[in-house]
């Protein structure tokens, strides 16, 4: 059975961007903190760290945040951008305010180019982030594309070969399934993900990407509910979801 972590209140709300230790510790001591109903008086309380804590835990009234050990998905719009180097809205921004002071970080599982939409998972667990985006896990992604020109009918099995070289790269990249769906749309399914990979794949067919989604991690799927922009924590079976059809190493 694995043990239940546990932290001190201050430490906890602290980490989760509450404020200071001390400015916990404040709000503690104005009565502001209510777990399981009862309002807690020692900052030092050690609390166990569980998933439920958010039904049972009360910060000035509003349930307490996400703990840490959390995955988002995100419905990821067009324009927003995964890579603080690049220009334009982040996606954090698209996160509660608070969540950005979070000890350990948010970050991005991968990223999708700025013009890319969809299916966009985040974590605060690190383990879990390298299990994901691990080169060896081999973890479906599936995008839908739609394309300049028609397609030409030779896509599938060139992509399916596992042949194909990108320009500057030195591997083939690993064999990818096309099915076609209109003579300008596609979708995509790859086990890595290299650098504009499937902008790139297209462009060595001599066509060009016109818009392009992900709508499927594994077999996660992007809720049709889930609209751009917002976000919704995954339950542990949509988890277990992401790691179902990968082949593993
Ligand atoms: N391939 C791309 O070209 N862009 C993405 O955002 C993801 C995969």
């Amino acid at each position: 059975m694995s043990k239940i972590p546990t932290l001190r209140l201050d430490r906890l709300l602290a980490n989760m961007g509450y404020g200071s230790r001390r400015e916990v510790q404040q709000l503690v001591h104005a009565g502001l903190v209510v777990l399981d109903g009862g309002t807690i008086s020692d900052a030092d309380e050690r609390i166990a760290v569980t998933r439920d804590l958010p039904e049972r835990m009360l910060v000035r009234g509003r349930p307490l945040d996400p703990p840490p050990g959390f995955v988002l998905m995100v419905h990821k719009p067009l324009g927003a951008t995964c890579s603080h180097k690049e220009a334009g809205p982040l996606v954090y921004g698209l996160l509660p305010e608070r969540w950005r002071r979070r000890d350990p970080a948010i970050s991005t599982i991968g990223r999708l180019d700025k013009e890319t939409s969809g299916l966009l998972l985040m974590t605060d667990d690190g383990t879990l982030l390298h299990r994901i985006i691990s080169p060896r896990a081999h973890i479906p992604k599936r995008y839908h594309v739609t394309l300049d020109r028609p397609l030409t009918g030779d896509e599938a099995a060139i992509f399916a070969a596992g042949t194909l070289m990108l320009e500057g790269e030195d591997k083939p990249l690993l064999p990818a399934h096309m099915e076609a769906l209109s003579e300008r749309s596609a979708y995509l399914t790859l086990t890595e993900g290299r650098y504009h990979q499937v902008r790139r794949m297209f462009a060595a067919m001599g066509n060009h990407v016109t818009a392009l989604h992900r709508d499927r991690i594994g077999d996660l799927a992007l809720p049709a509910d889930l609209e751009p922009g917002h976000y919704r924590i995954l339950s542990e079976a949509e988890l277990a979801l992401i790691f179902q059809s990968a082949k593993g190493p």
